[in-house]
């Protein structure tokens, strides 16, 4: 049998082209159980998973729980906000406490780059990360690169252009990553402030305008600006961002084809996308929330199958 080349799930960067076959060959048995009547299966009942969250979540937590639920594990969730954290519990003390009562995989979302590294070297369990800083989010690229094999039938050969924040971004790099892995052409797109220095180095190309991005792309992934992650202004304003950076439909209708537009939520409308762009035909964004299912259904079962 086919298994994951790792025994935790903390980046892209630590898979390969294999790994990514062998999930996304998993999520589309997934697909299918959850699209079924009943949209389950008993195959983790003899696993406890506890969702731990330093950060706010709406789709990677509800996904992730759900994934579990679907898969018969037993769920407990954890909010930092409401823990012993507030009095001074350290990580590895709160993760050792948890896993006492016989967990065997940890979902973690935390705002330190490297959190789920560090607690995989301190705890015996599996650690999934579900975005830690502006490091990795690699669950949400996964699904990314899913939803575009679903639309456009393959990965390899096509051009995304990822726009926006990409300095404050985990899932800039996640997407980079796991798209170069199966030959995808990358460029970035943002405000020189907003892009990394020497980001060629991961073999992307960096545009600066918009439209010849998108004339460029098949696949356009728009980003949120993430000013809870900025400290300065990054840009003169938000108005002038939206006119150099934001995608409407007259901008789209301007190309001579038509592409697809990407974002992994939550969506700023009339900032970085506009609502008659993120509703429209050409969006894939609610199909990357229901795949979202069935990839984290296909990374626990696999990680799961490992601890055994
Ligand atoms: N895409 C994503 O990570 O969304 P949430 O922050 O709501 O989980």
């Amino acid at each position: 049998m086919s298994e994951l080349s790792v025994k935790h799930l903390l980046g892209i960067k630590y898979l390969n082209k294999k790994d990514i076959e062998l999930i996304f060959e998993t999520a589309d048995h997934f697909k299918e159980v959850i699209n079924r009547s009943i949209k389950k299966v008993p195959t983790l009942r003899d696993t406890t998973i506890a969702n731990i969250f330093f950060e706010n979540s709406t789709r990677t937590k509800l996904s992730f729980e759900l994934a579990e639920k679907r898969l018969s594990a037993d769920v407990i969730n954890f909010s930092a906000s409401q823990s012993s954290v507030k009095k001074g519990e350290t990580l590895i003390d709160t993760v050792n406490n948890i896993l006492s009562m016989k967990v065997d995989m940890v979902i973690m979302r935390h705002p330190n780059p490297g959190a789920g590294i560090f607690l995989s070297k301190h705890v015996n369990a599996s650690i999934i990360n579900a975005g830690d800083g502006a490091h990795e989010h690699p669950t949400q690229a996964l699904l990314d690169s899913y939803s575009i094999r679903e639309k456009l039938g393959d990965v390899q050969g096509k051009n995304i252009v990822i726009v926006g924040d990409v300095l404050h971004s985990r899932v800039a790099l996640s997407n980079i990553f796991a798209l170069k892995l199966q030959g995808a052409k990358v460029k970035v797109c943002g405000p020189k402030t907003l892009i990394p220095k020497h980001i060629e180095s991961l073999g992307v190309e960096v545009e600066t305008n918009l439209i010849k991005a998108l004339e460029w792309c098949d696949v356009a992934n728009m980003l949120r600006v993430q000013n809870e992650r900025m400290d300065i202004s990054y840009f003169p304003s938000t108005r002038e961002y939206t006119q150099q950076f934001g995608i409407n439909r007259k901008l789209l209708d301007s190309l001579n084809k038509e592409i697809v537009i990407m974002h992994p939520g939550p969506i700023n409308r009339g900032v970085e996308i506009t609502s008659d762009v993120a509703d429209s035909d050409q969006s894939i964004i609610l199909e990357q929330v229901e795949n979202g299912v069935a990839i984290r259904m296909a990374v626990i079962y696999l990680l799961a199958s490992k601890i055994k």
